[in-house]
């Protein structure tokens, strides 16, 4: 998604600026720009990469200590430099970046046409621009003429705005969830930001605005507004992350790093979470009295991607462990098929950036209807953490990687720890199956470090072998079934094979007539209740001379007889292996998107939070 990042100060605005976009790189973009103010309005923009923008900046440096930078990821309008934000008036008095849709821009931009404006890009953006230029013009300061442009846009903005007749100050605003924004505070100069990491290195102290609110950011301090014009006070939050944990550190990728952060960040979500001597559970950020437990008829996890995967693993868990009866629904499906909820149904949002636009309105939807409204999250502060009448914060640390990767493993984590928490207060898990079950969780962290262990598997001869096919299968049964959906999903979205995951049951409905000498089946098969089906699966691939990658618990020389090639995984509980099932296929789409010299951290087309329909 679009990244935007603003500084003023007594620096270089526009290194600060531009710094800040590259830590925003990972959203996903294909052009970008710096507009900065020095006595003048000066903008430089460029299609592509920040590379482009960065030879710019060489050939014609901007100066000024207050500056507006953007990375756009094309939505209306061709991903070349006419496009690219930030877009100034016609007089070049003032430029505004933004993230998000002006859906009726057609009508703004037709009005104003009428009234004598000159569009010069095909952008829904540029609407912002020469609202704003119309409402200076009748007499309005810069702030007032923002809120009154502010005031006309339908769909979801993040907005910054900067003006030469006043040359002090950044006006900005959040409307809906088009992705945070995030005001950073400093000594004598403050920041913008679309996301954490962009300004981590420069403050720890960040105030997050809510839907409908404004902030005029000067050097000197920062003034909160509702749309309407009412003064507010905002709470200032610390972040914890230190900079060098948003770094790549000696790895290749951001994904590379994340995989094996794995056994850190599962450790780091279960952490003061449970008394491994009792086994008891306390989530404190998502407070509920027994009577409150037992009360939970449903609960409705809503989720995209990765994260609606993790869900499909919670379902097992949480019936299992809970006993209460659990429903995954795709976020971006469960918004508009009117659902049935009352107050004594739960929905419960996973989503690691907690700006997924569909996963938002799920939960606005799911409010709407009286239901309790949780979180699985991982960004701190967020629109999802801060919306929610519960929340669990994964914990994980940025995920910079768009392929996600640890926040799925935490996920899991935090889903097996609320299982077991809503069990005990509804007085359906026993203190003995409390304690076995904290100790299978205790030992995960360690199993994940031994899957991740140099020569543990070999990836690189599969990936060598394979990385050229143009078909994968993946399947499971039961919590692997989903680990099956997201191995697929890990090889499509970064090496581009086609790739489909599936219930092991179904092959014989249908997806069978697949199977050929070209096609590598994936079939996780480890020891549990539906081993023996699985390994029938296996001699059912081979029948049709399939290429059979089994994943089984390590030892297990039976299906290891029976297969082309074997990925091993520690045994453990049958409800915790996914997490353990999930590294080496994470491990497998990473080693074949690098032969196929694919960009890992940024696949083509993706973005890492999808603040966009
Ligand atoms: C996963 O690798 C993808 N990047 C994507 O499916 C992602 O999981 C999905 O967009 C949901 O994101 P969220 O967890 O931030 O809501």
């Amino acid at each position: 998604m679009c990244g935007i990042v603003g500084y003023v100060g007594t620096k270089d605005a526009s290194s600060i600026v531009f710094e800040g976009l590259k830590k925003l790189e990972y959203r996903g973009y294909d052009s970008a720009g710096i507009a900065s103010i020095n006595g003048d309005l000066d903008i430089r923009r460029a299609e592509g990469k920040l590379a482009n923008l960065e030879a710019k900046l060489r050939e014609a440096p901007l100066e000024g200590h207050l500056a507006i930078g953007h990375t756009r990821w094309a939505t209306h309008g061709a991903p070349i430099e006419r496009n690219a934000h930030p877009h100034a008036d016609e007089t070049r008095a003032i430029a505004v970046v933004q993230n998000g849709i002006v859906e009726n821009f057609m009508t703004l931009r037709a009005q104003l046409q009428q009234e004598g404006h000159e569009f010069k890009s095909d952008t829904d953006t540029e609407v912002i621009t020469h609202l704003i230029d119309k409402f200076l013009a009748e007499g309005d300061e810069l702030v007032e003429a923002c809120r009154r442009a502010f005031g006309e846009l339908q769909g979801a903005h993040a907005i910054a705005v900067v003006s030469k007749q006043e040359p002090d100050k950044i006006v900005t605003v959040r409307l809906g969830n088009a992705g945070g924004v995030i005001v950073g505070l400093g000594k004598g100069e403050n920041y913008l930001a679309s996301d954490i990491p962009a300004i981590l290195e420069h403050t720890q102290r960040v105030i997050y605005l809510e839907d409908r609110e404004m902030a005029v950011i000067t050097a000197g301090g920062v003034s909160f507004s509702r749309l309407n014009g009412q003064a507010i006070s905002k709470e200032v939050h610390q972040i914890t992350w230190d900079p060098i944990s948003a770094a790549k550190g000696p790895y290749r990728h951001f994904m590379q790093k994340e995989i094996y952060e794995q056994p850190q960040s599962v450790q780091s979500t279960i952490r003061g979470r449970i008394d491994f001597t009792t086994g008891q559970v306390s989530l404190e950020e998502l407070p509920l009295t027994p009577a409150e437990a037992k009360a939970i008829e449903r609960i409705i996890i809503v989720a995209c991607g990765t994260s609606a995967y993790a869900g499909q693993v919670g379902k097992f868990m949480i019936e299992k462990l809970a006993r209460i009866n659990v429903l995954v629904d795709y976020a971006s499906e469960f918004r508009y098929r009117d659902p049935l909820i009352d107050d004594r149904t739960v929905v419960l949002a996973i989503t690691q950036s907690g700006e997924t636009v569909d996963t938002l309105a799920a939960l606005e939807e799911a409010k709407s209807k009286g239901a309790k409204i949780w979180s699985i999250v991982n960004m701190h502060g967020s629109m999802a953490h801060r919306i929610s009448d519960g929340a669990i914060l994964m914990q994980a640390g940025p995920e910079i990687g768009v392929a996600s990767t640890k926040a799925f493993t935490a996920t899991l984590a935090d889903l097996f720890l609320l299982g077991m928490y809503l069990g005990q207060l509804r007085g359906v898990l026993s203190a003995e199956e409390s304690f076995e079950l904290a100790t299978a969780l205790a030992h995960l962290p360690e199993l994940a470090g031994e899957v991740l262990a140099e020569g543990y598997n070999d990836y690189t001869k599969l990936a060598n072998l394979y990385h050229k096919q143009e078909h994968f299968l993946f399947l499971g049964r039961g919590p692997n079934y989903p680990v099956a959906l997201e191995g697929a999903l890990k090889l499509k979205e970064i090496s581009y094979i086609h790739a489909e995951g599936y219930p092991a049951g179904e092959m014989k409905h249908g997806p069978i007539a697949l199977i050929d000498d070209h096609m590598p089946v994936v079939c996780i098969v480890t020891q549990d209740h539906v081993y023996d089906k699985m390994i029938s699966q296996i001699e059912q691939v081979r029948a049709r001379n399939g290429i059979v990658i089994s994943l089984i618990n390590e030892g297990d020389e039976e299906v290891a007889k029976k297969s082309d090639h074997v990925l091993r995984i520690p045994k453990a509980h049958p409800l915790l292996t996914p997490i353990l099932s999930v590294i080496p296929l994470q491990l497998l789409a990473y080693h074949t998107a690098i032969w196929r010299g694919a960009d890992v951290d940024q696949p083509r087309n993706l973005a890492k939070s999808v603040t966009v329909e």
